[in-house]
C-alpha cells in the first residue's frame, strides 16, 4: 500500500529486513516479557505488523499501511491523532517545566481546574487530577465515602470503571472480578436502566450511585430516555450520591460535551480520562460539587499522587478542552453520527444472519454480532481491510464505532465500506454454501 504522499513518519520507518526484524523481535518481546496472550490473540487476528505513526484520523504500520481509526485507543482520540494545538502546548511547557516540584502552585494545574469548573454541568466546581480513568474512579469512591460517613456504593451490571481494585469492585462482570476476590467490600450491582431495582436496592448504608450515562464496555447500551433524571431524582430523594462515570462517554463523544448533558443531570461527582488529555499526555480527573470537598479541606494530602496533574497533562487537557470548544467538536459528532448509523444499519440489513443489532450516540457507536467469534473475526478483517475496530471488554458480541470527532463525511464512507466488506466475508464463513447449490446465502457487501 502506498506511503503517505508527503513522505512523512511512514515512510522513515525501517525497512525491507530490518522491518522484518523489529516486528518479530516486538512480538517475541510480547510472547517473552509483556502477555503472551495478546501476542496469541495478534496472532490470530493475522496481525503481522507494528503501529509506527498517526495523524488526525489516521493510523500507519511499519509497512506505511493507512488505517482508518474507529476505535481510538479505545475513546481518546477524540480530537484527532496528534492535534497541533496540543502538541504546541505539550512542546512549551516540556521545554520550560515538565513536573511539578509540588511545593509551590502549579500554573497549569489550577488553570485547568478553572476551566473544567467552567466546562462542568452545574455547579461541579473542585478538581482532583491523576493519571487514569480507574484512578480517577478510586478518588470518587473515596470522596463518596469520605463525604457521606457510609461505605456502600451501587454500580450497574455490566458497567465497566476500571480494573484497580475499587473500580473493579464497580465494573459489573465477574470474569474479570472473580480471580481477584476478596474485592472492596460494600459494593452491589443493579440493571442497567432499571429505576424501580436501583431505588430497592438504597439503604441506609448506601453512599453512592456510579454509572455511565451510556454504558461503554458493557457494548454500548443507552439507558431508557428519562433514566439519568430518575436517577438523579431518586439519589436526591433517598440522600445519596450521584457519581456519573463519563472517561468513556466524555468530551463530546455522544453530542454534548458530557452526556449526563443529554438530560440536564447534574451528578455529585463525575470522572473523567481516556480523551482528558488530547490522546497525548495521560490524565484523568474527578470533579465534585464544592459541599463534598469539605473533609477534603481539613487534610489536603488525605488523597494525593505524584504524577496526578503534573503541568505537562494539564497543558495537553487545557489544549484539548480550547480544540473541542472552538471547533464545536461535540457538535459534529451528532450528524457524523447519524451518517455512520445508518451505513451499519444498511450493513445490518443485508446480513441480519450475522449482525444482530447496531445502535449508539453521537459517535459512540455499537455493532452486535451473533457470536462473539463473528465480532472477532470481523474486527479481524476489518484491519486487514484498513479500518481500526475494537470490541467491548465486557459484551465479546459487540464491537465499538468510536473514531475521532474531526472524522470527515468521506472517511465515514471508506470506513463504513471496510467494516461491510468484513462482515461479508464473515458471513461466507457462517455459511459457505454457493447459492446456486440451493443453500442461505447472503449478499455480498463492500469490497
Ligand atoms: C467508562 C470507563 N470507566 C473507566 C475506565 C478505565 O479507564 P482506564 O483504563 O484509563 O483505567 C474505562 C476504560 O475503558 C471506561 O470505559
Amino acid at each position: 500500500m502506498a506511503l503517505r504522499p508527503d513522505g512523512g513518519r511512514a515512510a522513515r520507518a525501517p525497512q525491507g529486513a530490518e522491518r522484518a526484524e523489529l516486528i518479530e523481535r516486538t512480538l517475541e518481546q510480547y510472547r517473552r516479557h509483556l502477555n503472551p496472550g495478546l501476542a496469541r490473540l495478534f496472532q490470530f487476528g493475522g496481525v503481522e505488523t507494528v503501529e509506527w505513526a498517526a495523524e488526525g484520523c489516521l493510523v500507519w504500520d511499519v509497512h506505511g499501511r493507512e488505517y482508518i481509526d474507529c476505535a481510538c485507543g479505545p475513546a481518546i482520540f477524540n480530537i484527532g491523532h496528534r492535534h497541533p494545538r496540543v502538541l504546541a502546548a505539550v512542546r512549551d511547557q516540556l521545554e520550560r517545566m515538565p513536573m511539578s516540584v509540588r511545593t509551590m502552585p502549579s500554573v497549569p494545574q489550577a488553570a485547568l481546574a478553572e476551566r473544567l469548573a467552567q466546562l462542568s454541568p452545574g455547579d461541579l466546581q473542585y478538581a482532583f487530577f491523576g493519571n487514569s480513568g480507574a484512578e480517577a474512579n478510586e478518588g470518587a469512591i473515596k470522596l463518596a465515602r469520605l463525604a457521606t460517613g457510609r461505605p456502600g456504593i451501587i454500580a450497574m451490571q455490566g458497567g465497566f470503571h476500571g480494573k484497580t481494585l475499587g473500580a473493579l469492585s464497580a465494573t459489573g462482570r465477574d470474569h474479570y472480578k472473580t480471580p481477584f476476590e476478596p474485592l472492596v467490600p460494600q459494593f452491589t450491582h443493579v440493571p442497567f436502566g432499571d429505576a424501580s431495582a436501583l431505588d430497592a436496592a438504597i439503604g441506609s448504608t448506601t453512599a453512592a450511585v456510579m454509572l455511565e450515562p451510556i454504558q461503554g464496555e458493557a457494548g454500548v447500551i443507552i439507558p431508557p430516555p428519562g433514566y439519568l433524571r430518575q436517577v438523579r431524582e431518586i439519589c436526591d430523594r433517598r440522600g445519596v450520591l450521584l457519581i456519573a462515570d463519563e472517561i468513556q462517554t466524555g468530551m463530546g463523544r455522544t453530542g454534548r460535551m458530557f452526556c449526563v448533558e443529554h438530560e440536564a443531570v447534574v451528578p455529585d461527582i463525575m470522572t473523567l480520562a481516556k480523551a482528558l488529555g488530547g490522546g497525548v499526555i495521560p490524565i484523568g480527573a474527578f470533579v465534585a460539587r464544592p459541599h463534598l470537598w469539605e473533609k477534603m479541606r481539613r487534610d489536603p494530602y488525605l488523597h494525593s499522587s505524584t504524577f496526578g496533574g503534573n503541568p505537562l497533562a494539564c497543558r495537553a487537557a487545557l489544549a484539548t478542552l480550547e480544540v473541542l470548544v472552538e471547533e464545536r467538536l461535540p457538535a459534529r459528532a451528532e450528524p457524523l453520527g447519524a451518517q455512520f448509523l445508518g451505513r451499519l444499519r444498511e450493513i445490518q440489513a443485508q446480513h441480519p444472519s450475522v449482525v444482530s443489532a447496531v445502535r449508539g450516540r453521537g459517535l459512540m457507536l455499537g455493532v452486535e454480532f451473533v457470536h462473539p467469534d463473528l465480532a472477532l473475526m470481523t474486527s479481524a478483517e476489518a484491519g486487514r481491510r484498513g479500518v481500526i475496530t475494537f470490541y467491548t471488554l465486557n459484551n465479546p458480541n459487540v464491537i465499538r464505532i468510536e473514531p475521532p470527532l474531526v472524522i470527515t463525511p468521506e472517511l465515514i464512507d471508506r470506513a463504513a465500506q471496510g467494516i461491510a466488506g468484513a462482515v461479508a466475508d464473515a458471513a461466507r464463513l457462517l455459511d459457505p454454501v454457493p447459492p446456486h447449490a440451493g443453500g442461505r446465502r447472503e449478499a455480498p457487501a463492500g469490497p
